[in-house]
């Protein structure tokens, strides 16, 4: 998997410590094989002799706004090198879909990502429009550039690139990963199979030594040696915490 990053702030993504794409799972993904990061400087397109990459709105208002030939050249760039690749463009915007698992595993799953991460007021309509991005939302809150979304969702990707994370902490085990009741579990009523009862779950409580702090005990279970007992409970856990904290999942 290839991500190319198009910003105006390189720099951030550097991927030796103690940059966040130098440490832990980018590093290891990096290391691995499976995953290359190059950041290109959108301000290389400019054709202006400052380097200016964006202007006031039309219409009038605060701040500035990114332009298009500056981010249509970059993509072009960093594109017709990787030709025929499974490609997906990437545009970082509070009003795109919320990024999720599932979307992560969607993008996990490409050869070569292009990400264009917008600042000021954002980007020239036009360009988008051009370009038809996926548009990617954090959450429902503005930060002000889409750098900060791309390191987030790089993060998350090389996660589950193949070899990067070891069987003892397999993304499977996660958050927001379909969850199958293990074998002999049941609260369905209605007869469905495993695979039917299978859901995105949260992940469930984890403890380790001592056994006991502050007057609070692990759950006997987990010290008990029983695996099927303890693949039981964690399912258990699993459906109680997605309950109370997002029903929604549900
Ligand atoms: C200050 S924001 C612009 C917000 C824009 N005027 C709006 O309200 O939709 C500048 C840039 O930060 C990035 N950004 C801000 N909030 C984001 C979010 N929640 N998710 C993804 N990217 C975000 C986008 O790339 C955006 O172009």
């Amino acid at each position: 998997m290839h991500v190319d990053v198009l910003t105006t702030f390189p720099e951030l993504f550097a991927t030796q410590p103690p940059a966040l794409l130098g440490v832990s799972m980018p590093r290891r993904a990096i290391d691995a094989g499976a995953l290359t990061v190059s950041a290109t400087d959108i301000r290389t397109f400019t054709h202006d002799k400052h380097q200016k990459t964006d202007d006031r709105p039309f219409g009038g208002g605060p701040g500035m706004v990114m332009m298009c030939q500056p981010v249509w050249d970059a993509f072009d760039h960093v594109e017709k090198p990787r030709a025929g690749a499974r490609r997906q463009r990437v545009y970082f915007t509070p009003q795109g879909t919320p990024l999720s698992q599932e979307l992560v595993a969607h993008l996990a799953s490409c050869e070569h990502l292009v990400m264009l991460a917008g600042h000021y007021e954002g980007i020239d309509e036009r360009v988008i429009e051009e370009l038809a991005p996926l548009e990617v939302s954090l959450g429902d809150f503005v930060v002000s550039g889409g750098e900060v979304a791309a390191l987030v969702t790089i993060d998350a990707i090389a996660r589950l690139l193949p070899g990067v994370l070891g069987h003892e902490d397999s993304s499977v085990q996660d958050s927001f990963s379909v969850f199958a009741p293990p074998q002999g579990f049941s609260t369905a009523r209605d007869g469905l199979s495993s695979s039917k009862q299978s859901k995105r779950l949260l992940d469930c409580p984890h403890y380790t030594k001592p056994r006991e702090w502050r007057g609070r005990a692990v759950p006997d279970v987990l010290l008990s040696g029983d695996h099927e007992a303890i693949a039981k409970w964690r399912h258990a856990e699993r459906l109680r915490r997605t309950f109370v904290r997002r029903p929604d999942l549900l």
